[in-house]
């Protein structure tokens, strides 16, 4: 079974919009593990890190400002094909352009203000966990409902 881990954050709108628990509901009930969580305020050094790929593009300074200005709650997901998986559910980065049923086409409008972030590959997943998570912060579990979600 091909288990991957994901990181994922819930994005200072999505705190200050009291769409936590929905999100977190929506993860979980897809049969996803929870595997660390923690809230926080991202330091503008660790937000540039995380978004370094964007560090050319126009939006950067905004994207860096957003991502900076509330508490977040980061979590790392754990499942069969969870980077894939989580992108889906997430929906289109244009919240938009983000089919109804997806988190970002159900909650959002601008895509500077798009709720929620998830990591886009297996590379980028393992970077920004390491980024936001230190090893012994990641649990190890069984969950009692994997023999009902898993063949
Ligand atoms: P994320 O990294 O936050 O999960 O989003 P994503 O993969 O769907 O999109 P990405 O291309 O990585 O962009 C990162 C974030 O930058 C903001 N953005 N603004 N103004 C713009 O054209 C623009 N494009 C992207 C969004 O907040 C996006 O989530
Ligand atoms: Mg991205």
């Amino acid at each position: 079974m091909d288990i991957e881990r994901t990181f994922v954050m819930v994005k200072p709108d999505g705190v200050q919009r009291g769409l936590i628990g929905e999100i977190i509901s929506r993860l979980e009930r897809k049969g996803l593990k929870i595997v660390a969580m923690k809230m926080m305020k991202i330091e503008e050094s660790l937000a540039k890190e995380h978004y370094t790929e964007h560090k050319e593009r126009p939006f950067f300074g905004d994207l860096i400002s957003y991502i900076t200005s509330g508490p977040v709650v980061a979590m790392v997901i754990e499942g069969k094909e969870a980077v894939s998986v989580v992108r889906t559910l997430v929906g289109q980065t244009n919240p938009r352009e983000a089919l109804p049923g997806t988190i970002r086409g159900d909650y959002g409008i601008d895509v500077g203000r798009n709720v929620i972030h998830a990591s886009d590959s297996t590379q980028s997943a393992d970077r920004e966990i390491n980024l936001f998570f230190k090893e012994e912060e990641i649990l190890s579990y069984s969950k009692a409902d994997e023999v009902w979600i898993y063949e």
